[in-house]
């Protein structure tokens, strides 16, 4: 039930998205910072995915991008980005999705992100694996930095400390290292547990970004951790994604100290 619940939500929140696209009308707003976007599609989008979640659980806590926390007091919370690559989604770019990660007791056991647009449909469940539209995914083998392809992303507010995203990304392209910036975590994460990407790291990441697609990793074989190389939470913000080999190799690049 709770794997149906997830796909329904997520397809209705996708549906969404499929409606409001290239519209030249969408009704867009700024949140902290003018290019922090929300559209009525955001809005629309988190409407039907709660109310899909709501008429089937309708006693499960709800953490959500624009509404915020729906506090139950459930072992069962729904972490959702209705709309992850929201600039993307503005500008007619058809890379972004639907994000949506179950945590119970603590512990993230389900996420599903979908690309309504790339037709492609992540679902990874723990100790199941992470699957793209039924097909069993597998991270890289790339065993070294200077070889990987990797992927970041940007905050909307500048950095200003040492290491900041400027810095770690200046330091991978002085050496040539191809870095791409697509403009949705939850994509780049499934494209690390796909295998396109070698490792991934932002940051500043808020749990619905990052609580689908980190399970997504996990379960293509990859590893997650924060830039100290802690445990994965939803709740901090530095996140560094890879295929596990890299990892390590990562975590000093990352921190200048290689
Ligand atoms: C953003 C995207 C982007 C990342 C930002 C996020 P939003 O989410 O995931 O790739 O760099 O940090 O805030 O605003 O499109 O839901
Ligand atoms: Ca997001
Ligand atoms: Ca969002």
């Amino acid at each position: 039930m709770l794997k149906e619940t997830l796909y329904n939500a997520t397809e209705a929140g996708a549906q969404i998205l499929l409606h409001y696209f290239n519209n030249k009308d969408l009704a867009i707003s700024h949140k902290d910072g003018v290019n922090n976007l929300v559209t009525e599609a955001d809005h629309a989008s988190e409407k039907a995915i709660i109310e899909t979640i709501k008429s089937t659980f309708p006693d499960h806590f709800i953490l959500s991008e624009e509404v915020g926390a729906i506090e139950t007091g459930s072992e069962y919370k729904w972490i959702i980005d209705p709309i992850d690559g929201t600039i993307n989604y503005a500008h007619g770019i058809p890379l972004c999705c639907v994000s949506i990660g179950i945590e119970h007791n603590g512990t993230i056991i389900m996420g599903a992100v979908y690309n309504p647009f790339l037709k492609e449909f992540y679902f990874a469940e723990k100790g199941q694996g992470a699957f793209l539209n039924d097909q069993k995914l597998s991270v890289s083998e790339e065993g070294s930095v200077l070889k990987s392809c990797l992927v970041t992303g940007f905050p909307y507010t500048y950095i200003n400390q040492p290491n900041g995203p400027l810095e770690s990304f200046s330091r991978f392209i002085r050496e040539g290292i191809p870095v791409r910036r697509l403009g949705s975590a939850a994509i780049d994460l499934c494209w690390v547990a796909a295998g396109r990407f070698d490792g991934f790291y932002e940051h500043k990441l808020n749990a619905w970004d990052s609580a689908a697609g980190y399970l997504m990793v996990e379960e293509a074989g990859g590893k997650v951790t924060d830039f100290k190389g802690q445990p994965y939470s939803p709740y901090q913000p530095h996140i560094l994604a890879t295929n596990g080999k890299i990892h390590d190799e990562m975590l000093l690049w990352v921190n200048d100290q290689r």
